[in-house]
């Protein structure tokens, strides 16, 4: 059942460039420049009238809300709002009938998600599901949907459903960029043929394996670990932290890298391992300066780098690499090294990776 793995935390790992493919197979029509999704497009006035759209989701999916925010707004330029489901169902939000409420949840029986969408609908916005289980309460609570089609998630730590919830998430404002005028059909076509690269270059990533688990070696025994990443990588920096800190027990912070002289910068001294992802497209240069900031305090740098970079690669302790991409669709990239970060240092914590203490894989209490 763990198809030949030890964990099925690394299966589901393994299986994401299968799974990225499964989401897009038959929405994602390359050469005739089209994305089919029935969801969006039985409803595509009430996506092009909208006045923004709320996203609504918690832990793991809450952040491919956030790489969703800033995919939406760039692509689409319709406004976004995340809000984890349990502050945004507790307080008096402001909803009307010209807004869409994407609520994001693999398993779709998070009991937070199911009352922030019991609460949208009650103030007359259309509600629509990207989940991941097939049948499950939200998508068919919800007024309409996107599956993400996974396959099953057996581990509690979200991986695939990640970076297939982006996938979704991207086609979706790809569609709605193209239909309100946003996207050129040449900037279309380009977008279409990166995605459709997207699980070979996933594939690619995950060759690092053995490098990371012998980063993961030198680092398994410390006790904070900071993650940074700036735009559509912030997002992927606390996805990073909130996977090792689940599953291996270690504490861990996810910050936008130019905060951290705000605050953070005076925890890092030589026992302080920084992740910081440094892919090229991403104001490269400033996080080559946050890089030379941690260094002058003695932190250890482990950077995730495109395939050729030299500058961060002078001055981090260790470089990952992942091939180079549009930097709106890197998440699908830079996060998988960070999967496989926190699982060899859970596996060597001697951690129970797909059954951490204290969690269960869905949460359906409130
Ligand atoms: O099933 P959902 O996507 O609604 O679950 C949301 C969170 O409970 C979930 O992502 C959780 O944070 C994971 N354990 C993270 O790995």
């Amino acid at each position: 059942e763990k198809g030949g793995y030890e964990h099925f935390m690394l299966k589901e790992i393994h299986e994401q460039p299968n799974a990225v493919i499964d989401t897009y197979r038959g929405r994602m029509l390359v050469n005739e420049g089209i994305i089919r999704m029935a969801g969006v497009d039985d409803h595509i006035e009430k996506f092009l009238n909208a006045n923004r759209i709320i996203i609504v989701a918690c832990g793991t999916s809450w952040h491919a809300g956030l790489v969703a925010e800033y995919i939406f707004e760039d692509l689409a330029r319709i406004p976004v709002e995340v809000e984890y489901a349990s502050e945004f169902r507790y307080r008096n939000p402001i909803i009307t009938d010209k807004d869409i409420v994407i609520a994001i949840s693999q398993s779709g029986e998070t009991a937070d998600t199911r009352a922030a969408i019991q609460l949208a609908k009650e103030k007359g916005a259309f509600v629509f599901g990207v989940c991941n289980v097939v049948g499950s309460t939200i998508s068919r609570e919800s007024d309409a949907g996107a599956y993400t089609h996974a396959g099953p998630e057996i581990g509690v730590a979200s991986t695939k459903a990640f970076t297939t919830q982006i996938t979704v998430l991207t086609l979706m404002a790809l569609k709605l960029g193209k239909a309100n005028g946003n996207v050129s059909a040449s900037d279309y076509h380009m977008h279409l043929q990166e995605l459709a690269l997207i699980p070979e270059k996933i594939k690619a990533s995950l060759t690092s394996d053995a490098h990371i688990q012998a980063i993961s070696d030198i680092y398994k025994d410390s006790a904070n670990f900071l993650y940074l990443g700036r735009g559509f990588n912030f997002p992927v920096a606390l996805e990073g932290a909130l996977k090792l800190k689940e599953i291996s027990y270690i504490h861990a912070e996810g910050y936008p890298a130019a905060e951290m002289k705000h605050g953070p910068i005076a925890l890092i001294d030589e026992q302080m391992p920084v992740v910081v992802i440094a892919t090229k497209r991403g104001h490269y240069e400033k996080v080559v300066s946050n890089i030379q900031e941690i260094k002058s305090r003695s932190g250890k740098i482990i950077a995730i780098v495109n395939e050729g970079d030299v500058h961060v690669k002078e001055l981090a302790d260790h470089v990952i690499e992942v091939p180079d991409t549009l930097e709106l669709l890197s998440p699908l990239l830079t996060t998988i090294p960070l999967q496989l970060l926190s699982y060899h240092i859970a596996v060597m914590r001697d951690c129970n990776v797909d059954q951490p203490r204290n969690l269960a894989k869905s949460v359906t209490v409130e």
